[in-house]
């Protein structure tokens, strides 16, 4: 069996398998093919995938002949249409914002996999795109804060005087807002973190942050972790709440999300005006309609003195380990699809390699996809 690794389009920066990820696919009793100069924007160069066991190949050759696609973005609909039916693709393919992928494919009769809909649960971890992603993105969401920000971020005793920690507020509490609070602690700044799931506070005090509390958080033991939709008797007790804090901070973190909504908005345009001048927002919802009233997807904006910055690919700019990760996750999946001989085997009382199928053999597999989208 061939699996196929893409080159990504620009300005995507990262691959799906870097040449280390290599000998473990092949291990799997499989073959590697890759598109020549598919690791150039990581770092990875071709002769370092020919040594790994890869063999180099064009895109066009890669799409008719090899069994499994992996990539990290979406294929588009023109090369869906000219893929075999007994193909496989593996991606990050957000189906529930792309319907005409999806219906290119379910047209095209081939599998699709999407690596964003691995359920996250304990035992499908180590697939976890969405966390190694997120972690990246708390992250550089973090340093690109402080490379804006007028100010430093710990504190400095010098002959030319004290100068303060900044002060940060990190808002939502989850993968990517937990590598925030820990970034923004080893700089040295003074860090404060809110979130609806009182499950959190531990984690946020363990890592030096205050956890900030607003009475009354509807919480869903069966939401399987992720948070739910609020009343509006809280959402306005919150908004007053962050209010009062944005004022006082230099920097906002924003990684609120309910998995399948339009990101929350918790930071008002009033709250923005009355933030100091230079302090910074990093917006990481920003392309799910951000958590900031005034943020703009993938732009970076100066209003009212404070630069609100809607970066939505972090990873991109970080690219080594953005795709070390990814394709650990991927060759973790790959394990559950492929059997001792090296063949396709895909088992559907699985739950992981359930929840991740998009389409097969013409049908919409994914309930919720299916309950969107339609069949
Ligand atoms: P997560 O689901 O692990 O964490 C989100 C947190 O927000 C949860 O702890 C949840 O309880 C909290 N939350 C929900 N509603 C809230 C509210 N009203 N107030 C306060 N907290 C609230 O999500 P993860 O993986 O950390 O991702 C966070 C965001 O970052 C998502 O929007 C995701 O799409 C985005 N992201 C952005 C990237 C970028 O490059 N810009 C890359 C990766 C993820």
């Amino acid at each position: 069996m061939i699996i196929g690794v893409l080159k990504e389009k620009s300005p995507e920066q990262r691959v799906a398998v870097l040449p280390e990820s290599i000998s473990p696919i092949t291990d799997l009793k499989t073959e590697v093919m890759i598109e020549r100069g598919a690791g150039e924007n990581a770092h990875a160069s071709d002769e370092q995938y020919s040594e790994g066991g890869a063999k180099l190949a064009d895109r066009a050759g890669l799409l008719s002949s090899a069994d499994v696609l992996l990539s990290v973005n979406p294929l588009t609909v023109e090369e869906i249409r000219s893929v075999g039916k007994e193909q496989v693709l593996i991606g990050t393919y957000g189906p529930l914002n792309n319907p005409d992928i999806v219906k290119a494919c379910t047209s095209a009769g081939l599998t699709l996999f999407s690596m964003d809909a691995i359920p996250r649960i304990t035992r499908a971890q180590s697939m976890d795109v969405l966390s190694s992603m997120a972690t990246v993105a708390g992250y550089r969401a973090v340093l690109d804060a402080a490379f804006n920000l007028p100010v430093f971020f710990p504190m400095f005793m010098t002959a030319a005087g004290t100068i303060k920690p900044a002060k940060v507020l990190v808002l939502g509490a989850g993968v990517a807002g937990l590598q925030a609070i820990a970034t923004a602690r080893k700089l040295g700044a003074v860090v404060e973190a809110f979130d609806v799931r009182s499950a959190v506070k531990e984690e946020v005090q363990s890592l030096g942050a205050k956890f900030v509390e607003v009475e009354g958080a509807r919480e869903d033991k069966d939401a399987g972790g992720y948070a739910v939709e609020q009343t509006e008797e809280f959402k306005e007790k919150q908004s007053q709440m962050i209010q009062d804090h944005a004022e006082k901070s230099d920097v906002i973190i924003c990684t609120a999300q309910i998995p399948g909504k339009k990101a929350p908005v918790l930071i008002k345009k009033e709250t923005v005006e009355k933030m100091k001048n230079g302090s910074v927002i990093v917006d990481l919802a920003a392309s799910s309609g951000g958590n900031c009233e005034l943020s703009e997807n993938d732009k970076t904006v100066v209003k009212a003195g404070v630069t609100i910055i809607g970066n939505s690919n972090y990873p991109s700019g970080m690219p080594m380990d953005s795709s070390r990760m990814y394709g650990k996750n991927l060759i973790n999946f790959l394990k559950l699809l492929i059997d001792e001989d090296g063949n396709l085997k895909l088992d559907f009382e699985d739950d992981v390699v359930k929840g991740a199928c998009i389409t097969h053999k013409g049908e919409i597999m994914n309930e919720r996809v299916k309950s969107v989208i339609g069949s």
